[in-house]
């Protein structure tokens, strides 16, 4: 098993290179399902999860090919409709295929997730709306079977905002009879970027972006040629290493519109972040001042952020109150911080992160994709060693993070 070795106290400097959204890029893969023919999308970040969701279309009988960040997505034959426990359990969001194979096939067979490193995670608002839309649904020996001639347009309203489910619903009605409205629906962009590849494949979609969103169905899909949007989190996990070390970093390839909440706290720290010519330039305080965050769903600050918004705080001037609104355990790197010396403590859903002179670098063990970016943040401002255990979960998000921090003076290594 990898891991990575961060050696602490270098202030970065020079630029990085934002790649495509992992969150955009996988619901698109999935949408390329409603279509037959040969779907080509761009800027796909090269990640385990995509390998996965790749995997996972090639079982449903599709052709899959990755090169340069381009994947081709060969449609024209549906042979499988059934999604099994091997692809889900690695990663929860293969659940996308469930909406797109029931419009193209009439049929779909998809283990449930189980709970995972950060919460329950339930997908019943997924099936609550599609059988909203006439699907027959049986939940059975740990799948969901879900069967429908044509699904039918429908009213759906989510009790809390969930962006797969806004997803999943979205491309199952593109192809079903009359026309769906979603509400309460997620408003991430990337979910935008979904519904907007929906329409350059010939999909009738009004107000994504906002809280309601109107679908009509069509008949036929055509397949897309379609450039993902760059990811905000990875932008973000950038923004924030140059905010912890003092850095000063100039980000290329972002959307800073897409990151207004994280831009704000990260000014209210202290960082002093501007945009020119396209470029983000961040420059970080000696100290950061503590900022109090809560996450919220999308135009609030992101539950993706929130671990390594931690990281920054806990060795921030003051005391910080994180509350984690959107999943019900995600504080796991909470223990490992303390490790190098944080000092956090948690009551509910809030953590008080008192922050202190300097971290100390340690051996930790990352437990999910966000958290691990978190660890590295903290070892980057560390004194002295830092070694992450586990790193494969920052492969499923992250595409060669430590190739990207080293150009900026990261003294950060990977250890077969
Ligand atoms: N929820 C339900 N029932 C459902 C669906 C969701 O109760 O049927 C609840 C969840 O348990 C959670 C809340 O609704 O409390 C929001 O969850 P959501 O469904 O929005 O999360 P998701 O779609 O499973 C996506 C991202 C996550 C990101 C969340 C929140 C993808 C592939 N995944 O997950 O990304 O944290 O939205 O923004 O888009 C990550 O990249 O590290 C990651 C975990």
């Amino acid at each position: 098993m990898d891991k990575i070795e961060i050696e602490g106290g270098v202030r970065l400097k020079g630029e990085v290179c934002i790649g495509g959204a992992k969150n955009a890029a996988l619901p698109l893969m999935a949408a390329a399902i409603l279509s037959s023919g040969e779907n080509i999308i761009k800027n796909v970040p090269g990640l385990r999860d995509v390998m996965t969701m790749g995997k996972l279309i090639a079982h449903l009988g599709c052709g899959f090919h990755f090169e340069n960040n381009q994947a081709l997505l060969q449609t024209k034959k549906i042979t499988s409709a059934d999604a099994p426990y091997d692809f889900v359990k690695t990663m929860r969001a293969s659940v996308l295929v469930l909406g797109p194979l029931l419009a193209r096939t009439g049929r779909a067979k998809v283990s449930l997730p189980g709970g995972c490193a950060i919460g329950a995670r339930p997908i019943n608002l997924h099936i609550m709306g599609l059988e909203k839309m006439g699907a027959a649904i049986v939940l059975s020996e740990g799948y969901i079977e879900a069967k429908a001639k044509r699904l039918k347009g429908a009213e759906i309203y989510f009790d809390m905002p969930t962006v797969t489910g806004t997803e999943n619903l979205m491309m199952a009605a593109a192809l079903a009879d009359g026309t769906t409205i979603l509400e309460n629906a997620a408003c991430e962009p990337e979910v935008v970027d979904l519904a907007n590849a929906l329409i350059s494949m010939g999909a009738v979609i009004e107000g994504a972006g906002t809280s309601i969103v109107r679908i009509k169905g069509v008949n036929k899909l055509r397949p897309m040629n379609y450039t993902v949007i760059p990811d905000r989190i990875e932008t973000a996990t950038f923004i924030a290493a140059s905010a912890v070390t003092n850095g000063e970093i100039r980000i290329k390839n972002s959307r800073p519109d897409n990151l207004e909440a994280v831009l704000n706290k990260m000014k209210e720290g202290g960082a002093v972040i501007s945009e020119k010519k396209g470029k983000l330039s961040v420059k970080g305080p000696a100290r950061l001042s503590s900022v109090d965050i809560k996450t919220m769903p999308y135009p609030g600050f992101a539950t993706d952020m929130q671990a390594q918004f931690m990281a920054l705080m806990s060795i921030a001037e003051g005391t910080s109150l994180i509350t984690e609104n959107i999943f019900e355990n995600r504080f796991m790197h909470v223990a490992e911080m303390k490790r190098m010396g944080a000092d956090i403590s948690i009551e509910g859903a809030t953590a008080t992160v008192r922050g202190v002179k300097s971290l100390k670098g340690a051996p930790v063990m990352a437990t999910d994709l966000r958290a691990s970016a978190s660890l590295i943040l903290a070892g980057l401002a560390a004194k002295g060693t830092t070694v992450i255990d586990r790193v494969y979960h920052l492969d499923r998000g992250y595409e060669r993070i430590e190739e990207k921090l080293r150009p900026l003076g990261a003294k950060i290594r990977r250890i077969k």
